[in-house]
């Protein structure tokens, strides 16, 4: 197929530009670069040997999206592009919201009118909110905390009610838990611009002694040893989920939400542990205060997208470890 990909020079849509590339897809790619670099993409061409079309724009610019759609026979998107960081979301509201919201509504009525009708969508878990229980399937209860939630609650709702009014779509939401690792070459990774929020790229800094030592947010909770736990996953199985939904959307209409997530829950102290133990260095670390909005325990039931798509999660934490370390150290 031929597949335009929104976002495709991020962490998650570059690993899925090459998964899509070595499963035999076409792309084009459209990127801001807001959060992102060219140079990404010139890997996944590398890495490949496959050239591909690549529109530096912004999805806020409808006469740039209109061009993409004009100059290419797309037969289906992948729609990673949003601004994703929790804290920023609760300090600039309306640029989440214009940017993910107005985004995505400008893609989606682009879509409708070059009568492009299938769409996989990058929600996250965050949308179950607070959960009662863990492990967590599709069907919970959904509920957010925070404005970059809302915004992946609210396209989630948008995609809903487009199918309703239309039968011709087909949507497939993806609902991410926590993306970690790198791509066996090391040419791929997590860069993220500024002072990272997540789990893994603190703990590397820490690693590196680029900070004295990672803070962890809170030994109180009722889990197994008081840190938080989540469901990380390696961002090569993700990617690969992605490919195994685009095979899904082309045979099956209306829309589905599909967890991806490994079903395994992970500590902050099991991660620091297994992560030294992989890469032998020491990752100093202090217990501090809980991050307020932090819930205790986050991990997927997987069985719907092995159901589904197929697909479920092969590379394991020491994995993870293992190939976000190389990756960074290749880099230095
Ligand atoms: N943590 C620390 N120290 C840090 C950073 C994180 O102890 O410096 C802990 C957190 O308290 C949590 C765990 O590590 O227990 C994971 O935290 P992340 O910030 O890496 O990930 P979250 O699960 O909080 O959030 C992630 C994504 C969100 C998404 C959410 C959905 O960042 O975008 O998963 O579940 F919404």
């Amino acid at each position: 197929m031929n597949i335009l990909v929104s976002g495709g020079a991020g962490f998650i849509g570059s690993h899925a530009c090459f998964e899509l590339l070595d499963a035999g897809h076409d792309i084009i790619v459209f990127d801001n670069y807001y959060n992102s670099s060219p140079e990404a993409l010139a890997n996944v061409e590398e890495l490949t040997g496959k050239s591909f079309k690549i529109y530096e724009c912004d999805m806020l610019d409808r006469a740039s999206i209109e061009k993409i759609f004009e100059e290419n026979t797309i037969d289906a998107v992948i729609h990673f592009a949003g601004y994703k960081a929790v804290g920023e979301s609760v300090a600039k509201p309306l640029m989440y919201y214009n940017n993910n919201i107005t985004g995505t509504v400008i893609l989606l009525e682009t879509m409708a009118k070059y009568n492009v009708k299938k769409i996989v969508f990058s929600s996250s878990a965050t949308v179950y909110g607070v959960p009662e229980t863990v492990p967590i399937n599709e069907s919970f209860p959904l509920g957010v905390t925070n404005p970059y939630g809302r915004t992946k609650l609210m396209i989630e709702d948008i995609l809903r009610d487009v199918c309703v009014s239309d039968k011709d779509w087909s949507v497939v939401i993806l609902r991410y838990f926590n993306p970690v690792g790198a791509h066996a070459s090391s040419k791929l990774r997590e860069n993220p611009k500024g002072i990272p929020n997540n789990l893994m790229p603190r703990l590397i800094q820490a690693a590196k002694g680029e900070v004295e030592y990672l803070t962890v947010f809170g030994d109180d909770y009722p889990t197994r040893d008081g840190t938080g736990v989540r469901d990380y996953i390696h961002v090569v199985d993700l990617a690969k989920g992605h490919v195994k939904a685009i095979d899904y959307i082309a045979d099956n209409k209306g829309a589905i939400e599909i967890n991806l997530g490994t079903g395994n829950g992970c500590s902050v102290l099991e991660l620091i542990k297994t992560f030294e133990k992989v890469n032998g260095v020491t990752v100093p670390h202090k217990i501090v205060e809980r991050r307020p909005g932090d819930v205790a325990e986050c991990y997927a039931d997987p069985s719907l997208a092995k159901e589904l798509l197929g697909w479920s999660a092969v590379l394991g934490l020491e994995e993870m470890c293992r190939d976000s370390w190389r990756a960074v150290m290749y880099e230095a």
